[in-house]
């Protein structure tokens, strides 16, 4: 999805709901550097950060230069050119399972100033978003949630996790197979050539990770503001390969009072290949004079704990949601992804706002390739995307031999609701356990079973940036 996400017309329900309380809801043009800092003051002041300074607020402004960013006016306040809510979105790929990528839409800074909260201001804004993303021709939005009571009630549900996860270095022996390459300390700046075409692959294997936006590095490696002490405090090791060809870094810092051993914290370790991902996790956690190593942001489902003789040396904690996806496209987004299994299997998605409502069937061939039906549904909305609205996406040749097979037997079907959709869409949980807890209804024997095996991804989902 490459084009100018500012191009698309403001959303007029939102216009006019905000306008009705006296509010105005405005595209903020990026080379209006007054009206782009009092938007970026706001965003600041709604997470509770300080007031950004250079060269943070320089960054700031090089990052939302690129996005679609919509502020509310309110002119009966001492300071009208601050937004009373800010919101910011832009278009990037999301992986998912079979090494792919689906069209999605990001959507972040999504503050209300605490003077006008609860006046459903960020309902109109969160609705416009929607409606943005299906005019953009996204199959998904998503987000990364301060707190999970918001966005459900737009669709959202939680698609991938991320945790803490906690090694103590006393117990840390190393059992794993020696990499063939080897890690290097490098300086942060040295890795900006490298970086972006190692995070890309590592991005692509990983259901749930999203593409980085341009900056989003700079900050990773500090640097945004070198100079500052955090920035200072960050080393950064990279593993080149046997054939000396980059594959991976993390950067890290010790957290630690004088004379005592100290904390190892990271939350940047990107890999292309399981070879980089062992190595960089091994000189991380064979470091002397400290206590342990805490890595941020990470799967629920690393392979850590078998790489070391104690796998108790290994604590993860704060496991929970972290990306949130809204299926605003269901028959571009399921046929986007690779399946686990070969059937044919029916899905009634109720959703109140319209957009994946219906009834879709899926077709997975043995290669894990599906294609989608989608007759309109009942609750479907009028409005569709721009671009052409096939109703059978990811159309291949060889699921002609799964519709074969299944021709016979009626086919397997089961009713949920968007939520659930999006939540087993990337494989993060089973349908089956959903249906345990009453969210998903089989509607005919053996749809639950089917639906497992199919939508299991060979990789756990994981997000590992905030956005
Ligand atoms: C979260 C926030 C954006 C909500 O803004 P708001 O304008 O007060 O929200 P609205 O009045 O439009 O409320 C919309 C709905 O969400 C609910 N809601 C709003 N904030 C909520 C919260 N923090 N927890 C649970 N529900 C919340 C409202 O009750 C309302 O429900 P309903 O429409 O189903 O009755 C605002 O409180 C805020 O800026 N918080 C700090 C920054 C933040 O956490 N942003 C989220 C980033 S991921």
């Amino acid at each position: 999805m490459s084009f100018e996400p500012r191009s698309i017309p403001i959303d007029p329900d939102a216009k006019a709901a905000l306008a009705a309380k006296g509010l105005d809801y405005r595209l903020v043009d990026s080379n209006d550097l007054e009206a782009l800092d009092g938007w970026i003051d706001a965003d600041h002041r709604g997470f509770h950060h300080a007031r950004p300074r250079d060269p943070g607020r320089e960054y700031d402004r090089a990052v939302m230069a690129e996005r679609r960013i919509h502020g509310v006016y309110d002119d009966d306040i001492p300071e009208p050119r601050v937004p009373v809510a800010t919101v910011s979105s832009w278009p990037a790929g999301l992986s998912v399972p079979g090494g792919r990528s689906v069209d999605g839409w990001a959507v972040s800074s999504v503050t209300v100033s605490p003077t006008h909260r609860r006046r459903g201001i960020a309902r109109a804004l969160m609705e416009a978003e929607l409606a943005t993303a299906r005019r953009a021709g996204a199959a998904v939005a998503m987000l990364t949630a301060t707190e999970a009571t918001i966005y459900g009630r737009f669709g959202y549900a939680p698609a991938a996790k991320a945790a803490t996860v906690e090694v103590d270095r006393r117990r840390a022996h190393w059992i794993g197979p020696d990499a063939p390459g080897r890690v290097h300390f490098v300086e942060p700046g040295s890795l900006r050539d490298q970086a972006p075409a190692i995070s890309r692959r590592a991005v692509s294997r990983t259901p749930g990770e999203i593409d980085r936006w341009p900056g989003a590095l700079d900050r990773m490696l500090g640097l945004v503001d070198p100079d500052s002490d955090a920035s200072r405090g960050l080393r950064a090791l990279r593993y080149d390969d046997e054939h000396g060809q980059p594959q991976g870094f993390a950067t890290f810092r010790v957290t630690r009072e004088p004379n005592e051993p100290g904390w190892v914290e990271f939350d940047v370790l990107a890999a292309a290949t399981d070879d980089a991902e062992r190595a960089l996790w091994r000189v991380l956690v064979e470091q002397d004079f400290v206590t342990g190593v805490r890595g941020l942001l990470r799967s629920v489902d690393e392979p850590l704990e078998w790489l070391l003789e104690d796998p108790r040396a290994v604590t993860t904690r704060d496991a929970g949601d972290h990306l949130w996806v809204r299926v605003v496209d269901a028959a571009a987004a399921l046929g986007a992804r690779r399946y686990g299994a070969a059937g044919e299997l029916v899905l009634d998605i109720v959703d109140p706002l319209g957009y994946a409502a219906g009834r879709y069937t899926l077709l997975a061939s043995a290669d894990g390739r599906a294609v989608v039906h989608s007759p309109r549904g009942e609750g479907e909305t009028d409005e569709a995307p721009k671009r052409e609205r096939s109703r059978s996406r990811g159309a291949d040749a060889s699921t002609g031999g799964a519709r074969a097979a299944s021709r016979a037997a009626a086919p397997r079907s089961m009713r949920l609701h968007v939520r659930d959709l999006a939540s087993i869409y990337l494989g993060g949980v089973r349908p089956s356990v959903l249906a345990r807890a009453g969210r998903i209804a089989e509607a005919s024997p053996g749809a639950l079973e089917l639906a497992d095996r199919m939508f299991a991804s060979p990789r756990t989902p994981h997000l590992s940036i905030w956005f």
